[in-house]
């Protein structure tokens, strides 16, 4: 994973209803993955030893990032990563406190009794400042995680992180699970946040359709 490139391996996947949703209107979760895409993604956190998401994901949800081993079959520990440029979670936020490595990737905006706050919660969980912010730059992100011992990242979500990461360029493969059921309306997208100056161009390198219905689409750069 990850050895002949100076960050680590990174695969983004989400779960998407057929017209891109990833989630209700208001943001709050939809339950969108088949027990099959569970398990799968399970087993991706598993297999690249860590997860990511944005401030956005855990101030809607407040995920616990972990390994379930009634999806995945193993209930191996994982380090649990969350971009939060000006440092919004709350010290409440569950996955601080699950088994494992929590890592906040923030950047100066951030005040440092919010940093302070996160830090009192356990032993495990370290804020890292990159830049001034409020964005960080993903590629000083990546090199952030190599230098604490990442080699595999799964990225997942929400829209804005996707955004970001996308447009970065630094990622290997992009999955995302199309579920056969259409939501409408306005509710976040794959992809958030202002939009691409110009598509960013995918190649279709896998598809499969998965026991319980859906589609798996697998995708790498041009
Ligand atoms: N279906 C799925 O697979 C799936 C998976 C995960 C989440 N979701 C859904 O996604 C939704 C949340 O998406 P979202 O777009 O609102 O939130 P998000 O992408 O989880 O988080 C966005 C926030 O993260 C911070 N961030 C992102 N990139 C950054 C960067 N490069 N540098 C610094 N900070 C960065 C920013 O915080 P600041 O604005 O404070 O700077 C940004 O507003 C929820 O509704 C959730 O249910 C769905």
């Amino acid at each position: 994973l990850g050895t002949l490139i100076d960050r680590p391996y990174i695969h983004i996947n989400c779960a998407a209803t057929m017209d891109g949703r990833i989630a209700l209107p208001d943001g709050s979760r939809l339950a969108i993955s088949s027990p099959w895409d569970k398990a799968r993604v399970h087993s991706l956190r598993a297999q690249l030893g860590s997860i990511l998401v944005g401030a956005g994901t855990i101030i809607s949800d407040d995920p616990k990032l972990n390994v379930n081993p009634d999806y995945s079959g193993t209930g191996a520990v994982i380090a649990k990563i969350v971009l939060d440029g000006r440092g919004r979670i709350p010290a409440s936020a569950r996955f601080l406190r699950t088994e494992g490595r929590s890592i906040v990737l923030t950047s100066g905006s951030a005040s440092e009794g919010w940093a302070a706050s996160l830090e009192e919660v356990s032993e495990d969980v370290s804020v890292v400042r990159l830049g001034d912010g409020p964005d960080i730059p993903i590629a000083k992100a990546w090199s952030a995680l190599s230098d604490r011992g990442i080699h595999g990242v799964l990225v997942e979500g929400g829209s804005h992180v996707i955004s970001s990461v996308l447009s970065s360029g630094a990622f290997d493969i992009f999955t995302v699970y199309t579920s056969p059921m259409i939501m409408g309306g306005s509710g976040p997208a794959i992809v958030g946040g202002a939009g691409f100056p110009i598509p960013i161009d995918l190649r279709l390198t896998a598809m499969q359709i998965p026991p319980g219905g859906g589609v798996l689409a697998e995708y790498k750069k041009v």
